[in-house]
């Protein structure tokens, strides 16, 4: 068990967000297995508040980056603070986000607040916390199948309602391109914290 713990520590600790991809293929059932791995996670009620949808479409990409670049350009040149802008500094990010094209797969996470069902409203419960959770064991499984992601979250993201049809109970949550490294892909200088800083025992 020690073992296995130090392993999986090990095996996660080597993820890191990746923004310059390779557009090579690979079998989309190792999406599909990631998913069906998101699934299992534990949810308010057992509600299971959430939808993926996996974007093969070259057409489809184009559009969603176009308007990802249409909203990250307004957020970087007018909606974000500067001391936004100054924590951003350190990773590099801009506007600019080709990878939305160039990964051969985006995998859009929805969550879905409440159902309408009989005209009536039928509310679900700890959506966020249950999403968010869904989506770890989706970063673990890719991580874990040898590809990489990145987390993204072009803000507002209501135009992936409309480019991707989604009835209206379902919210875009986080939008996570997947594949494999560029071969010339650099990642940002950062440290993560210590155990003794996230960690206390009592
Ligand atoms: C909820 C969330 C939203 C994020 N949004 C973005 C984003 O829009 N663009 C981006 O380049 N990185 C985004 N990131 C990635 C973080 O910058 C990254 O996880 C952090 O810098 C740590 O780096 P690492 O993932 O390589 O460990 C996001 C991460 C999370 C968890």
């Amino acid at each position: 068990m020690l073992k296995a713990s130090k392993d999986f520590y090990e095996l996660m600790n080597q993820r890191r967000s990746i923004r310059f991809f390779s557009s090579e293929k690979f079998d989309i059932e190792i999406l599909v297995n990631a998913v069906k791995a998101a699934g299992t996670a534990p949810s308010g009620a057992n509600k299971q508040p959430w939808k993926f949808v996996i974007v093969e479409s070259a057409e489809i990409k184009k559009q969603i980056r176009i308007a990802a670049e249409k909203e990250e350009k307004e957020s970087y040149e007018r909606r974000m603070p500067q001391s936004w802008l100054d924590d951003l500094a350190p990773l590099g990010t801009d506007w600019h986000k080709e990878f939305l094209e160039i990964a051969p797969y985006l995998i859009i996470v929805f969550k879905i607040d409440y159902l309408k069902i009989d005209n009536e409203i039928r509310k679900h419960y700890y959506v966020n916390e249950s999403v968010g959770i869904a989506t770890g064991i989706l970063l673990s499984a890719l991580n874990n199948a040898g590809l990489v992601t990145l987390t993204h979250t072009p803000s507002p993201m209501n135009f992936l309602q409309k480019v991707l049809n989604r009835p209206l109970t379902e919210k875009p949550y986080l939008l996570i391109p997947v594949g494999y490294p560029a071969e010339d892909a650099v990642v940002p200088d950062i440290k993560r914290k210590k155990i003794d800083d996230i960690l206390e025992v009592i």
